[in-house]
């Protein structure tokens, strides 16, 4: 018994150490500059999706590694590998846009 609460113990830190930032509202509220109508709700959903498919053929490229000129030539083309891969389109175009607020917003 011990030992199985210690694997899981295991794999619950190693599944931690890829760390996905999570957004504030200070992260709002300094993109409210380039689009007023932008919310917490919309970063948490860009969160989501790099969650979700960001991970499918590398590990989570950190967003502060990268300018946010990068990740406006990057992002369309990544989300072009995911839906081709996934074979549909799961990140529409919302989706996309939310996250490209949450790398721009989670970078600085
Ligand atoms: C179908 C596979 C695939 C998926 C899905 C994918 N990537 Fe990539 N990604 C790659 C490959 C291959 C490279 C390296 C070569 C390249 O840049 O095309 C890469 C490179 C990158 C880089 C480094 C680019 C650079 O110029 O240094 C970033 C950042 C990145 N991916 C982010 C993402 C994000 C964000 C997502 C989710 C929207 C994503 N990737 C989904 C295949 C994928």
């Amino acid at each position: 018994m011990k030992r199985t609460l210690y694997l899981v113990g295991l794999v619950f830190l190693a599944a931690c150490s890829t760390k996905i930032v999570s957004p504030t509202q200070a992260d709002v509220d300094a993109m409210k500059d380039t689009d007023p109508s932008i919310t917490l709700a919309d970063l948490e959903a860009g969160k989501a999706t790099y969650k979700n498919y960001c991970n499918m053929c590398h590990g989570y490229y950190a967003p502060s590694n990268y300018s946010a000129e990068d990740l406006q030539k990057i992002i369309p083309n990544m989300v072009g590998k995911v839906n081709k891969k996934s074979g549909s389109m799961v990140v529409n175009d919302q989706m996309q846009q939310q996250l490209m607020q949450y790398v721009l917003a989670v970078r600085d």
